[in-house]
């Protein structure tokens, strides 16, 4: 049986779909089988950006009865698989999420990674989403926003028995008022697993329709993802530092309570 893991945020905008899709590349490219699900239905970011639109069968047929998710399974580059959302907003409403936890669970026989991109928000298709996979990462920016929304996901994963193994901090600047790794390790209790940098490559590609880390495999957001994919493939995940006694005044200092 394969690995199911969620990237989920709270906070919209933090890089969930970019992050999956590279990642995706990554372990496939490391020989991994290796398959992303674009579960944020409403917005099906993962087609756009892999520059792939045609898609009959998708996974709007899948949580509508009509198709198994084998039959919504797509070639993206370099072997990497994905199944996408359909583009068009009417099939929405039809929806039925519960099935996707059987979509993913298929997949997960079939390959060693199922990645599941998650809508932003905590409203039912972004709970469901978390819900299907086994483990979870959170995508977060180094802000307090981020932040708190972040700790409502962790609440989710915890409520739902979904182990939460660690954090990523998408786009550091290295700017001073970022918040920092062992403050983050202490509010979430959580590993950061990796922290990827702002990179002006990251934007450039994605309005290119081409993941970064083809088109840039040297760019340091690049290189930052393929640290990711060795530290996620080989479990070699350390554990959180936290700082004693000093987290409700963390948390307050962020404003979060
Ligand atoms: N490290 C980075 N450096 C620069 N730009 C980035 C970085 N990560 C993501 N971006 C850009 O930020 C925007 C949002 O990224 P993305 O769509 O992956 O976020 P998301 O969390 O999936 O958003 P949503 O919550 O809406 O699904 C995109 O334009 C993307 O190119
Ligand atoms: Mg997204």
């Amino acid at each position: 049986m394969g690995r199911s893991i969620v990237l989920a945020s709270g906070k919209g905008g933090t890089g969930k779909t970019t992050v999956a899709i590279n990642l995706g590349i990554a372990l496939a490219s490391a020989g991994k089988k290796t398959v992303v699900v674009d579960a944020d239905v409403a917005m099906a970011n993962v087609g756009i950006l892999l520059g792939i639109e045609r898609a009959p069968i998708s996974l709007h047929n899948v949580l509508m009865g009509e198709a198994d998710v084998k039959d919504a399974v797509y070639e993206g580059p370099a072997k990497l698989r994905y199944v996408p959302a359909a583009l068009s907003l009417d099939k929405y409403a039809k929806v039925d999420f519960e099935r996707l936890r059987d979509a993913v669970k298929e997949l997960a026989g079939d390959y060693d990674f199922v990645i599941v991109d998650c809508a932003p928000g905590l409203a039912k298709d972004a709970r469901e989403a978390i819900k299907a996979a086994k483990e979870a990462i959170l995508v977060i920016n180094p802000e307090p926003a981020s932040l708190a929304d972040g700790l409502k996901v962790k609440a989710i994963c915890d409520r739902e028995d979904v182990k939460l193994i660690g954090v990523i901090v998408n786009a550091v600047t290295g700017d001073r008022s970022e918040i920092k790794k062992v403050d983050l390790e202490t509010i979430i209790g959580a590993p950061v697993i990796q922290e990827l940098p702002e990179d002006k490559e990251v934007r450039k590609a994605s309005a290119l329709q081409e993941p970064v880390i083809i088109r840039k495999p040297d760019a340091p957001f690049s290189r930052g993802v393929r640290e990711l994919a060795r530290k996620v493939s080989g479990g070699a995940i350390p554990e959180p530092r936290i700082k004693k006694g000093v987290f409700s005044s963390i948390l307050a200092a962020f404003g979060i309570k």
